[in-house]
């Protein structure tokens, strides 16, 4: 089995490069405009922006020479703020990273795509678990760019012989080695181990919603999970009836943002109480993943705790912390 991973040099892709290679072939094909080479050690890695024009070519070339039976396609830009202020950035490097990873897959007949999607695609969920059949309706241009690459694989799977699934993760957490760390903080536990190596106290905003504690509730699924997860998608389309499916991977279960940093001041081992501030806007107050269709579809269920999660992220900024000073 060889597979090809687009944005393998990124924080998620390096997890699943590293699986990978116990198992069989991997290529990384990489810009590493936000990966690190460093992350994927000797791996046979191509750079390449697949925005540009001659990227179709250029993968033609790489699917052939290394005989590749599945991708995973990673490679994307993810960060919702930056998304808001440069939405025509976002659409034009999600869309036609894509859309020429799959011009390519076509042309030499590779069969099997794991797509990375986001749970994103649902903007303000209606219901509190949060199930594949629910209403898309992303509130911003980085949910309605993986919304519409999911469309773009969804048709493609339908008009050709390559049989796909889109993987919606929920709120990706920890590290399987501190060398493989989240370097762009932008969720919960990023922010607070980042505010917390800063000397600042890390905030709730807002206390007063309708949940265990009052504080937002969200589903944190581990990257060592995450990436096993996406081994199970290649495993699950080598003999899928459907030419396409989408998939939740989250945990099915909520955990509070006073619960995980009650648990980053647990294992930080700097005893801190949290800065309660006012609700942000537009923040639901609990978002959990309807997790029963992945867990009888793929030979797959998550095995980290939320105390995994946050003790392997402080672990890890705090290496590349000493590895910077
Ligand atoms: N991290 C999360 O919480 C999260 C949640 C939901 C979905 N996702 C999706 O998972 C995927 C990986 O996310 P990540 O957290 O590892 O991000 P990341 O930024 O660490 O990785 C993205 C990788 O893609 C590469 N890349 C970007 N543009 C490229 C281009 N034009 N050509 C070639 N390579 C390019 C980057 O260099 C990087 O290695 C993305 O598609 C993201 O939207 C991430």
């Amino acid at each position: 089995m060889s597979v090809l991973v687009t944005g393998g040099a990124g924080y998620i892709g390096a997890h699943i490069v590293r699986m990978l290679e116990k198992n069989g072939d991997v290529v990384v094909v990489d810009n590493f405009s936000t990966g690190d080479r460093d992350r994927i050690g000797d791996v046979d890695a191509y750079e390449l922006d697949l925005t540009a024009p001659s990227a179709v070519a250029e993968l033609r070339h790489i699917l052939s020479k290394h005989r590749i039976d599945a991708v995973i396609h990673m490679a994307a830009l993810k960060q919702v703020a930056e998304s808001v202020q440069h939405p025509i950035r976002y659409y034009r490097e999600n869309m036609q990273t894509l859309a020429h990873m799959l011009e390519a897959m076509q042309a030499e007949s590779v069969p099997m795509l794991v797509f990375s999607s986001s749970a994103a695609v649902y903007g303000n969920p209606k219901n509190a678990l949060v199930s594949e059949d629910d209403e898309t309706t992303p509130v911003n241009p980085y949910g309605a760019s993986k919304l519409t690459g999911e469309w773009l694989v969804r048709d493609v799977a339908r008009a050709s012989s390559i049989r796909a699934v889109s993987l919606r993760y929920f709120n990706v957490a920890g590290a399987g080695a501190p060398e493989l760390a989240d370097m762009i903080p932008a969720n919960l536990v990023t922010l607070a181990v980042e505010a917390l190596e800063s000397g600042d106290v890390p905030q709730i905003f807002g206390d007063d919603y309708d949940t265990r504690d009052g504080t937002g509730v969200r589903d944190y699924v581990h990257v060592q999970d995450l990436a096993a997860a996406h081994i199970a998608a290649v495993d699950y389309l080598r003999s899928a009836r459907e030419s396409y499916s989408v998939f939740n991977v989250g945990t099915g279960q909520g955990a509070s943002v006073r619960e995980v940093l009650t648990e980053l001041s647990a294992v930080s081992g700097m005893p801190f109480e949290p800065r309660v501030v006012g609700r942000r806007p537009g923040d639901p107050a609990s978002v959990v993943a309807d997790s029963h269709r992945i867990e009888s579809s793929f030979d797959w269920s998550p095995t980290h705790s939320i105390r995994d999660m946050v003790e392997s992220a402080w672990a890890a900024r705090s290496c590349a912390q000493a590895d910077s000073d």
